[in-house]
């Protein structure tokens, strides 16, 4: 089938469409799909940050079980689902790691809440004491000093080799096309609801 749209192109359109519409506090969550180290999947939502170069930018601690499992296989998959425009994109992709410069951006971004958690906390390990750990943010907020990027915050930038755009039907005919990448074309094919 012919492309009239790169399917990036397309994205960005429906994503432009949907946080235009969508009265939610964050608009740009997606669910990031990793192959558990132990065989299960491993999904979670992530905030969607930007397209960059053609790939798809989350973030977060690197040294977390997404992180240790995209360091064992870096072959991810996302997937939006958006309310008001009724649509999914599912997006394969192969995840590399972002430069520490393109992290300290996005790092610099992030409340300083924000921050004095990504500082303090080590995400997912298990605590005895959930207050204390606040506290010691909260009293790192309280000091007003410049927080800089814990060497474990980082972040993946996608690229997508498969993307799938459904707009959802009432009469439950979905329109659902596909795009692979083969070699460096976009092949599109419309497949079935
Ligand atoms: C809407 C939403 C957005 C989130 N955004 C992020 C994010 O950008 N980065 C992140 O590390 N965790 C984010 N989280 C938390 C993750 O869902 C998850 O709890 C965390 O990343 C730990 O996952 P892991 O143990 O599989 O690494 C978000 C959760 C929700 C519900």
């Amino acid at each position: 089938m012919k492309i009239k749209t790169h399917p990036l192109r397309l994205f960005s359109e429906w994503f432009q469409e949907e946080i235009t519409l969508s009265k939610v506090q964050i608009p740009s969550a997606v669910c990031l799909s990793t192959n558990g180290i132990d065989g299960f999947p491993n999904a979670r939502f992530v905030s969607f940050k930007e397209l960059h170069n053609d790939t798809f930018v989350v973030t977060g601690p690197l040294n977390s079980r997404k992180g240790i499992e995209i360091e064992n296989n870096a072959k991810v998959a996302l997937t939006f689902w958006w309310t008001e425009t009724e649509r999914q994109i599912r997006i394969q992709g192969v995840a590399t790691k972002i430069s520490g410069q393109l992290a300290d951006h996005y790092f610099n971004e992030r409340d300083v809440y924000s921050q004095a958690v990504s500082l303090i906390c080590e995400q997912g390990k298990a605590i005895d004491n959930l207050e204390r750990l606040e506290k010691q943010v909260l009293e790192k907020v309280a000091q007003k000093t410049k927080i800089s990027r814990p060497k474990n915050w980082g972040g993946y930038a996608i690229t997508p080799i498969r993307m799938e755009f459904m707009e959802f039907k009432k009469t439950r005919f979905h329109d659902r096309k596909c795009y692979q990448k083969d070699n460096d074309t976009w092949i599109l094919s419309q497949i079935q609801p």
